[in-house]
């Protein structure tokens, strides 16, 4: 089988993508198959054609045009297999105010407005969140107590991004929940519970080592568990996500709030989606594997 391996790209988390590149690379060479990488930047269209010459495309773009959909829509268009899911779930999935509008039925999700002008004061108060519609890694994410650090957080945000959402903050215990798709079905793995040493698990506590504590499993009574793990599912599949993809939230007081799904989640040494899968006893060249045979179910 002849794997396209696409890396980079030219998202702000194209650093983050050549970390979890670099990773698979190495776990496919262990595995014997025959791949080529691609190093994705502004010229990428011109390599786009191909693609065609190979069986599937293991996609680790992260972020705007890999994750959004973009990349996904060129390839359906070429009839070109790929890993994750398809362009329409990508799309919702990367914005996440669309991705509450479309679950806001089937999960708890902290209550949130969408922003496209300038304001003094936060129309949810404080304390309240305030980030990008569409991004990753924490890219833009602001914690906000004050006027002061909210007028600071969409003078950042607004500019870049055009349209910002204001959300409640909810505090609790964050909680991210992987799945793989294999030929029996979706598998829910361990639970991740994340402790990072700051303020909350932003892009330097995502990606540097010894920032964040994992605690793997995440310490729930069976009840709870079962809450956690059905409702990530069900936003997974709602959501018509596939391959493999991430859900992340937020316990707090026996509940679960929904925040967001990541359909290209990263796979770096610091990745939440690896480790879950390691204390599912799913060592990464398995996983590599897994995913990469999730494009021909
Ligand atoms: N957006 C990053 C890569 C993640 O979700 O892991
Ligand atoms: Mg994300």
């Amino acid at each position: 089988m002849r794997v396209a391996l696409l890396m980079g790209g030219v998202s702000r988390e194209r650093e983050i993508s050549l970390r979890s590149g670099e990773r698979v690379k190495k776990a496919l060479e262990k595995l014997g198959y025959e791949y080529t990488v691609f190093d994705v930047k502004e010229d990428f269209l011109k390599e786009v054609d191909q693609l065609k010459s190979f069986d599937v495309v293991f996609n680790v773009l992260h972020g705007t045009f890999g994750e959004d959909g973009t990349l996904q829509a060129i390839l359906d268009f070429l009839g070109i297999r790929y890993t994750g899911s398809d362009a329409f779930s990508s799309m919702i999935c990367f914005d996440k105010l669309a991705t509450y509008r479309f679950l806001k039925d089937i999960v708890e999700i902290p209550d949130f407005i969408e922003i496209r002008e300038f304001m003094e004061t936060s129309p949810l108060g404080y304390p309240c969140v305030v980030k990008p519609r569409r991004e990753g890694s924490s890219i833009g994410v602001f914690i906000c107590e004050s006027d002061e650090e909210f007028q600071h957080a969409i003078k950042e945000d607004l500019p870049q991004y055009g349209s910002v959402i204001v959300q409640e903050y909810i505090p609790g215990r964050e909680m991210t929940v992987s799945i793989l798709e294999t030929e029996k079905g979706f598998e829910v793995l361990p639970i991740l519970e994340l402790r990072p040493k700051r303020r909350f698990y932003d892009y330097v506590a995502k990606y540097t080592k010894g920032e964040t504590e994992f605690i793997l499993p995440a310490p729930l009574n069976p009840s709870e568990e079962r809450l956690v793990k059905e409702t990530a599912l069900k936003a997974f599949v709602e959501a018509g996500c596939r391959g493999f993809g991430r859900v992340d939230g937020i316990f707090s007081n026996g509940r679960f709030y929904f925040l967001e799904i990541n359909t290209v989640p990263g796979l770096t040494e610091t990745s939440d989606l690896p480790a879950s899968a390691k204390a599912g006893g799913i060592e990464f060249e398995e996983l590599v594997e897994i995913i990469l045979k999730s494009a021909f179910l």
